[in-house]
């Protein structure tokens, strides 16, 4: 039997550490050749360095194939590059694992407008320039066949963009953001046959660890791939392999959040309860009875009314 991303072309940003790392030893693993993008920065932003060449090595000792790459996923030129570099040097792109990230957590009232624009800046733009630079050229390449492509694209939201977490109002908004790149691109990317997906990934990584009681960072090949350990940062790459294969063809515009040993397909904002006013408009001063009985009524549980 084949491996399942044999000859495909995959880049993963971010993933000179953690979550990234596993997901780019996972995809090689399963035959892609890696680009390892990564700026090589602290957990908040700052410095550069060239961790990437670190999982080049990696790869490379575990006969897979990898390439380095250091550009910063929010900078545009460099973005643009580094997909033009993919198609010259390696042929083609056919994945994209937008995970590179950073946290500045702080309570809003703290919070600087730089360390929103910061972290809006590696998440938000990070993923919507990779998918910009990648889109384009999946678009060209079916113009010229007049056909669908392979293209697959995953990105990276959390627990605090889906649920809302303390102090983490900059990071909160953009993973939620990408949750909605996630699904309107999908929706842009389907005529040509390409995905794009989101997970929700979880485990000890420098990122986690700045948040108190929290364990140490583990790097996923720093542990024996055969001992399951929860808090392995890897443990969601396996799916983010599969959404990248041509078995996930048909899966688009979905969130699956693969943490610990649970892969859990998440979908959110649905009406939880209807009422009409028969073709009438509402007055404000009734509402409260109607949203004590109607709206909210007994399902109050999991409700946040302040507090
Ligand atoms: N750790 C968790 O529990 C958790 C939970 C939910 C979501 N996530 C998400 O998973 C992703 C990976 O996080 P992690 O915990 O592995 O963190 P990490 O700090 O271990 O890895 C993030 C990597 O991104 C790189 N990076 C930062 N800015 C960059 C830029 N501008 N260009 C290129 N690379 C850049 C860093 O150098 C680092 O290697 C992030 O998107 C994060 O939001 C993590």
């Amino acid at each position: 039997m084949g491996k399942l991303l044999e000859g495909k072309v995959a880049l993963v940003t971010g993933s000179g550490h953690g979550i990234g790392r596993g997901h780019a030893l996972e995809l090689a693993k399963h035959g892609a050749t890696v680009i390892i993008n990564d700026l090589g920065t602290s957990i908040s932003g700052e410095g550069t360095g060239k961790v990437a060449d670190e999982v080049v090595q990696i790869i490379q000792d575990r006969g897979g194939e990898a390439i380095s790459d250091f550009s910063d996923v929010g900078d545009e030129e460099q973005m643009d590059l580094l997909v033009e570099r993919a198609y010259s040097q390696l042929g083609r792109l056919d994945i994209v694992v937008n995970n590179a990230g950073i946290v500045r957590d702080r309570a809003i009232w703290n919070m600087s407008a730089d360390d929103f624009d910061l972290v809006m800046r590696v998440h938000v733009r990070g993923s919507w320039l990779t998918s910009r630079a990648v889109a384009r050229k999946w678009r060209e390449e079916s113009k010229e066949t007049g056909g669908k492509v392979y293209g697959r694209i995953i990105n990276t939201t959390s627990g605090a963009g889906l649920l809302g977490h303390f102090g983490q109002t900059n990071y909160g908004a953009a993973k939620a953001a990408i949750v909605g790149l996630t699904q309107t691109l999908s929706l842009e990317l389907a005529s040509i046959g390409a995905t794009v997906n989101a997970i929700s990934p979880g485990g000890s990584t420098r990122m986690s660890a700045t948040m108190p009681g929290r364990a140490a960072p583990i790097e996923p090949d720093q542990r024996p791939e055969d001992e399951f350990d929860p808090k392995d940062p890897s443990l969601g790459s396996p799916v983010v392999a599969w959404l990248a294969s041509p078995e996930a063809g048909h899966v688009s515009g979905q969130v699956i959040k693969a943490l610990g040993e649970n892969i859990q397909w998440l979908q959110g904002w649905t009406p939880k309860a209807t009422v009409s006013n028969s073709g009438k408009r509402w007055e404000a001063e009734k509402l409260g009875g109607i949203f004590a009985t109607d709206v909210f009524g007994t399902r109050t549980p999991g409700l946040r009314l302040g507090g």
